[in-house]
């Protein structure tokens, strides 16, 4: 059972940059890509829990801010040399809102 709640306007997430939103059970990350498209993770890096919001966007990754590590927000995987994965969240727009899938 999954639902998409309204997390936020589009443009209340700055172009190339992250904020976060809290829902029932966890921080989640939101990004806006170049393209206007909005990619959410869990905001916590797989390495040692980086807050990722606060990572520097470079096309459609983002790099935590603590360690520089290199996270895919299509997919959640960091690119090697390192590994790990963080959770993503399917996200979608509607008019100037921005939903976010949450639950199973
Ligand atoms: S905590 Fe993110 S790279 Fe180390």
């Amino acid at each position: 059972m999954s639902d998409w709640i309204e997390v936020c306007k589009l443009d209340e997430i700055p172009k190339g940059a992250g904020r976060t939103v809290r829902t029932a059970d966890a921080v989640i990350a939101l990004f806006r890509l170049s393209d206007d498209s909005v990619r959410a993770v869990e905001n916590r890096c797989p390495h040692k829990g980086g807050p990722l919001a606060e990572g520097i966007v470079s096309g459609r990754d983002v790099l935590c801010p603590l360690h520089n590590q290199r996270i895919h927000l299509d997919t959640g995987e960091v690119a090697p040399p390192d590994s790990g994965c963080v959770r993503v969240f399917e996200t979608r727009i509607e008019d100037d809102r921005v939903l976010l899938r949450v639950g199973a």
